[in-house]
């Protein structure tokens, strides 16, 4: 793999992500991973990540020359390139010329293996306040910016290259041209993550894990779980049962969906159970979301242990019990549940962190490692609709997240309707690619006053919450077209009764998050 040494900053699975999109496999570890380990990992090429020390600050991550000195390719960015620059007899020191945001970066050498090909004067997006003064003997300098005399250096012979700014934010014009010079021309490395080498390798994985077991997946409407869905039956064929668990909390005509476009597609073996009055009974009088996470998951999982007590029964086979449970996690949801590299634990999606502890059954998630539109590529070639793989996330716990306030069985009533009538709008406006999702909130609890027809009401307000994003790990609302807000919120209030307000939630993320819970 090509390693992401992760020095503390958020950018560091935005870098394995952009490495990914130059196709090529990357992975993320800790600073605090010993060197060893590291180079045990073959590292393809090494990129070290900003973050948010000064290299001379107490306690600030250091970097083990050993990584320096192993002959693998190294990139340094940002806090990287300094921790390099120093490491290697450079001087980095505190020149009082901070710099935050775009700037221009001179290129001294548009020949060389990082600039090549690229324009002399471009945008570079910075988030400095020590500069590197002096390079390191054997780099050359070959790039300078207003506040960085040594914005660039590179050795084509120990192969080790290093920039001062943040190629991996999209504000650095010719970023991924940068990482992708680095990769494939300094590092020498050939593009080979493509679609077809993630599919065979997943299924090989998968292959490998369960062996002759039989496994059962949660099928829940999402894309990553009909992609892992998808994935598994192609490793290992009716081993596998898919189970779509019906908790009441879904969208108007979700069942139907998954049914008409997943199963009838690929053939799979489906069981639905039907919970939803299991689920208002467990969440009745509950209003705290991580309380709802953690009750909607707990349910989910003892579902599935049974329906896979069912599964063996009715196959009269008790030779295989079912030993593995599917899942669609993504590599985010890994990151966010501090299951990466010790990120604080944002929420507990149900899929990971709300697991019970007493879990009867090993996990099988062939899409840990993937980012979003890996999944995507991955689904597409496996044969999946484009219906399917770009459909819009919807969370696990449904709209049990979606009802600020307990869910009861009318609000449910009140949301599907408002929901379907946004949706509906969205669709007929084309606006669905555009948009990464957008959860429409039912503020249960809080009531106002509006006038309809002939008197007064006291109703609740709907919230419409477009975002646009591109992982979900940050968001901007997306600026609908006020007469598609307008159509939106006169249906609302017109055809869905104990509405009365529509609002729309103007927050990006962060500081909100998409859901309300
Ligand atoms: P937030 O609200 O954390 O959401 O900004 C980020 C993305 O994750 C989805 N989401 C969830 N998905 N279980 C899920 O499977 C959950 O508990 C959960 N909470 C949020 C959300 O819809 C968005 O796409």
């Amino acid at each position: 793999p090509v390693l992401v040494v992760d020095f503390g900053a958020q950018y560091a699975q935005l870098i394995a992500r952009r490495v990914r999109e130059a196709q090529l496999y990357s992975e993320v570890v800790p600073h605090t991973m010993p060197a060893g380990e590291m180079l045990a990992k073959n590292p393809a090429a090494i990129v070290l990540s900003g973050g948010p020390s000064s290299v001379y600050a107490e306690g600030a991550p250091s970097l083990d020359p050993a990584l320096l000195e192993a002959g693998v390719p190294v990139f340094g960015i940002c806090y990287g390139f300094q921790a390099m620059v120093r490491a290697l007899g450079g001087s980095v020191e505190h020149t009082g010329l901070r710099e935050y945001g775009a700037t221009q970066a001179q290129i001294e050498d548009t020949g060389s293996t990082l600039f090549n090909g690229q324009p002399a004067e471009q945008s570079v997006w910075m988030s400095h306040g020590d500069s590197a003064s002096k390079a390191p003997e054997g780099l050359r300098v070959t790039a300078t910016t207003p506040g960085a005399a040594v914005a660039a250096v590179e050795d084509d012979e120990r192969k080790l290259y290093g920039v001062q700014w943040h190629p991996e934010v999209m504000h650095s014009t010719f970023g991924q041209r940068v990482l992708e010079n680095f990769l494939l021309r300094g590092a020498g490395l050939a593009a080979d993550w493509t679609p077809k080498a993630m599919v065979e390798e997943l299924v090989d994985g998968v292959r490998e894990q369960v062996g002759t077991d039989r496994a059962i997946c949660a099928l829940s409407g999402g894309v990553d779980s009909m992609v892992a869905a998808a994935l598994v039956q192609r490793a290992i064929g009716d081993q596998l049962t898919c189970v779509f668990v019906d908790h009441g909390l879904l969208r108007d005509g979700e069942a139907e969906q998954v049914r008409e476009d997943f199963v009838e597609l690929t053939g799979a073996d489906l069981v639905v159970v039907d919970a939803a009055d299991r689920y208002l009974t467990q969440l009745a009088g509950v209003t705290d979301p991580e309380r709802k996470r953690k009750i909607i998951g707990e349910q989910f999982i003892r579902i599935f242990e049974q329906t896979a007590r069912d599964i063996v029964a009715d196959r009269g086979d008790d030779q295989h019990p079912v030993k593995w449970l599917v899942q669609g996690t993504l590599y985010p949801d890994v990151v966010e549940s501090g299951g990466g590299t010790g990120t604080a634990n944002i929420k507990s999606h149900h899929n990971v962190g709300g697991l019970p502890d007493d879990i009867q059954f090993r996990l099988v998630e062939p899409l840990r490692l993937l980012f979003k539109d890996e999944v995507r590529q991955v689904g597409l070639e496996l044969g999946l609709p484009e219906k399917i793989v770009y459909r819009q996330p919807f969370p696990g716990p449904g709209l049990g997240i979606r009802i600020v306030g307990e869910v009861t069985a009318e609000r449910l009533a009140i949301l599907r309707a408002a929901d379907r009538i946004a949706r509906e709008e969205l669709t007929a406006a084309g606006l669905d690619r555009e948009i990464w999702q957008c959860p429409v909130v039912l503020l249960a609890d809080v009531r106002s006053v509006g006038v309809q027809g002939d008197g007064r009401t006291y109703g609740h307000p709907i919230v419409l919450r477009p975002v646009s994003s591109e992982d979900a790990m940050t968001a901007d609302w997306t600026r609908l077209p006020y007469d598609v807000l307008a159509r939106i919120s006169g249906r609302i209030t017109n055809e869905v009764p104990d509405v009365n307000r529509v609002v729309l939630d103007v927050t990006s993320k962060p500081p909100g998050t998409i859901e309300w819970e």
